[in-house]
């Protein structure tokens, strides 16, 4: 088939390279000339594991466009619209962007073409969406096909999930109609199980799910806290909890809480959709202020292990919101690192990734080009992000680098028995001292 994707983030460039490794061909168009010009040059504009290789190996069943043309509109089959949707200031979904994107679609192209909806959008969008596009051009004879594809990828295993989702959700207003049909050929490779239903559970149904994992990292992270205090391990209760398969072990790792592009505001959003029809969502309400509460007291806890911050020099190691991946959206060191600065500490830091989008984020902070160089003279290290390469750290050297011997481990990337004996002084979350 010949598809075009609106929209060229980490959704958009992973969904259309896993398209063309399957011998489509793919016309990716986003506004961002820049991230264009970069595509163009076989370069990927933001780092997310093994897709530079699927850009290179696909290149010549891929164009690149700052926007839709009739050249490309007239031999499109299927457009996929992939465009962010950032929280408003209400505290909802903005879909400015996918209406945008769709009316676009409408004006510049002949006759009908299914639209598919991946951006994750407030339930009831889509039918607004085919309000939107059925008035736009009076002469259309037939209705214009409107479908919502959720999408579950996670950054940084995002080429794996695509290739291999747990389930393909398609919301239709018609199951039986040639859109449902075209969607359904194009997925006829994956093995995945496939929910055809209405647009609006479908819409539901991927909020409902980012919802459910952040209660579960909520959750966890409120029982750490009691765990520390009453001195239990909460490694140790979530490896017994998480062998019942009715719990299961993913998202019950305790640490400084959930960030990223997506969790805090669909979370938002499904809470704000409640609200506007008087329907509360207690769990979810508290799911985000366990959330925000954990970033303060994790916050606190560097405070008082250091006895105050100012002129402490903090070595942060971490700054995307998780590993394998360099997106800063909504990551808890956007709260911790200006905190410290405000209250008078000098900050260092490292990412693996992360880096270069950096100055868009913080200002006053020391840049350093790996960990040790951020433990050179600093009174701490503060582990905000479990990249694989501070597991493999020479905890030796670390200790060397350092004024004091501390680590405040935001992920529980190490063990505390293990640190013990390299003589640090050594705090995770929820973990048993020893
Ligand atoms: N990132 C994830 O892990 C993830 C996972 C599942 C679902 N989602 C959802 O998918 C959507 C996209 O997320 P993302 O992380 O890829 O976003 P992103 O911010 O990385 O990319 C969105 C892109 O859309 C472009 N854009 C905006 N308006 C446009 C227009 N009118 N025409 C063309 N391009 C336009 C922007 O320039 C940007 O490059 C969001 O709704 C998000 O909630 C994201």
């Amino acid at each position: 088939m010949n598809i075009t994707l609106i929209g060229v983030g980490y959704v958009g460039l992973v969904t259309g390279l896993v398209f063309s490794e399957k011998t489509h061909q793919v016309n990716f168009i986003d506004i961002d000339t820049k991230k264009i010009e970069l595509l163009k040059d076989a370069k990927v504009p933001f780092y997310e594991p093994q897709i530079e290789g699927l850009l290179i190996k696909n290149f010549d069943l891929l164009t690149f466009h700052t926007s839709l043309s009739q050249e490309i509109s007239s031999i499109t089959d299927i457009y996929f619209v992939c465009v962010g949707t950032p929280r408003t200031k209400e505290g909802q979904l903005d879909t400015k962007f996918v209406m945008t994107a769709c009316r676009e679609i409408v004006m510049k192209t002949e006759v009908p073409v299914p639209i598919v909806i991946k951006s994750t959008v407030p339930v009831g969008t889509c039918k607004r969406v085919w309000n939107l596009v059925n008035g736009l051009k009076d002469e259309v004879k037939e209705n214009w096909p409107i479908l919502f594809n959720p999408e579950f990828l996670r950054e940084g295993n995002a080429v794996y999930d695509s290739f291999y989702p747990e389930r393909i959700v398609i919301g239709t207003e018609n199951k039986e109609d040639k859109s449902t049909y075209i969607i359904k050929e194009l997925y006829r490779d994956w093995q995945a199980p496939l929910i055809i239903c209405d647009l609006e559970s479908a819409e539901l149904i991927k909020l409902a799910s980012n919802g459910f994992l952040a209660t579960k990292i909520s959750y966890i992270n409120e029982l750490a806290k009691l765990s520390e205090v009453i001195g239990v391990d909460i490694k140790k209760v979530t490896e017994g909890m998480g062998l019942d398969s009715r719990i299961g072990k993913k998202f019950l790792q305790a640490g400084v809480g959930y960030g990223g592009s997506c969790f805090p505001k669909d979370v938002e959003s499904l809470i704000t959709t409640g609200k506007n029809v008087g329907q509360s969502l207690t769990i979810l309400e508290a799911v985000q202020e366990v959330n925000y509460e954990q970033r303060n007291w994790f916050i606190n806890k560097i405070k008082n292990i250091l006895d105050g911050v100012t002129n402490k020099t903090i070595g942060i190691l971490g700054l995307s919101f998780k590993p394998n991946t360099d997106d800063l959206r909504y990551a808890p060191s956007l709260t911790v690192i200006p905190e410290l600065l405000k209250k008078g500490a000098k900050i260092k830091v490292y990412d693996p990734k992360a880096m270069g989008n950096i100055r868009d984020y913080f200002t006053g902070v020391i840049c350093c080009s790996n960990s040790y160089e951020v433990a050179k003279d600093s009174d701490c290290i503060v582990i905000l992000t479990e990249w694989e390469e501070f597991k493999n750290l020479s905890l030796e050297k670390l200790k060397t680098c350092l004024k004091r011997p501390i680590i405040i481990d935001g992920r529980n990337v190490f063990e505390p028995a293990r640190m013990k004996e390299y003589g640090f002084i050594y705090e995770g979350v929820g973990r048993r001292n020893v």
